[in-house]
């Protein structure tokens, strides 16, 4: 495995390899983020990886000082599921001084996640598109757990005519339900007992849909299962699955999504309808 810090160690890494599969993390790595070097390698290409803590993504507010980090623990995790590249930039050299140049993206973008963190996407899509450039992946691999991010990442590769496959690949959850996140490891033994329940609202509300039970209520419904459990929903809304725009009633393709608050962990979960 090739670990690369500099671009000029990244570049030679590159013309050694050939076409790559790409799978951009913060590290503090999971069995969420090894499925995703799992597909890369079942497709047949040698899998890259990225660990870039990316400061631009993070509010003033947020977590990016405390957000975990685990250098040695990812680099074997990495080595063991086969990873032939890994991506180790500086804050300097993703964020060169005298950069002027970020990505600004509407859309699937604005609602969701982007409203309750504002910026939030920008730093994504402008550190991806960053990636995507030192990189140069043939494909580049995103988890489903973050389905908005697949969405605003999947528009701005259209947009921008970027040369790159997005590939969604399925949430890895813990028995329970739990959608795996490296900001699980937060939670207090007592919030990881409820922090399922989550899961199992949203995929009892979808079963609901599914069955013809009108939206809003079953989303009213799902919201107050949640609350009862000590978690509190910021939103779970019934959404265009590309467009994130919420719908009213059942139409395709739709996803249910859900952000809530557990103690200090802001859970993610979304599921198709
Ligand atoms: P991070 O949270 O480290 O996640 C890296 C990738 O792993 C993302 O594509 C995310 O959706 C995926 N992932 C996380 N948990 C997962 C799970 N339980 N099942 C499947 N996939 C999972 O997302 C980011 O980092 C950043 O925003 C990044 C794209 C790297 C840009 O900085």
């Amino acid at each position: 495995m090739i670990i690369a810090r500099t671009l000029q160690e990244l570049r030679d890494a590159r013309e050694a390899l050939g076409p790559v599969g790409l799978v951009p993390t913060m590290g503090a790595l999971h069995e969420g983020h090894l499925a995703l070097i799992a597909a890369a390698r079942v497709a047949g290409q040698p899998a890259a990886a990225s660990i870039f803590v990316n400061p631009t993504q993070f509010g003033p507010k947020e977590d990016f000082n405390h957000y975990p980090r685990d250098e040695a623990g990812d680099l074997a995790k990495l080595e063991s599921a086969g990873c032939a590249l890994v991506w180790m930039p500086s804050v300097e050299v993703m964020y060169p001084p005298h950069g002027a140049t970020t990505i600004h993206v509407n859309g699937p973008a604005q609602h969701w996640e982007g409203a309750a963190r504002p910026g939030h996407f920008a730093g994504v899509a402008t550190v991806v598109a960053k990636l995507f450039g030192q990189v140069r992946p043939e494909a580049a691999y995103f988890g489903e757990k973050d389905w908005q991010q697949v969405q605003v990442v999947s528009r701005m590769v259209a947009d921008l005519h970027l040369p790159v496959r997005i590939v969604p690949v399925p949430t890895v959850r813990e028995n329970n339900g739990l959608a795996m996140s490296s900001r699980n490891a937060y939670l207090t033994p007592e919030e990881r007992k409820a922090a399922p329940i989550l899961h199992a609202a949203l995929t009892h509300a979808a079963k609901e849909i599914v069955a013809g039970k009108q939206v809003a209520e079953t989303l009213h419904h799902a919201r107050h299962e949640v609350a009862q459990a000590g978690i509190i929903p910021d939103y779970i809304a019934l959404v265009h699955a590309e467009t994130l725009d919420p719908i009213p009633a059942l139409t395709h393709p739709a996803r249910l999504i859900a952000a809530a608050k557990l103690g200090r962990v802001r859970l993610l979960d979304n599921i198709p309808v």
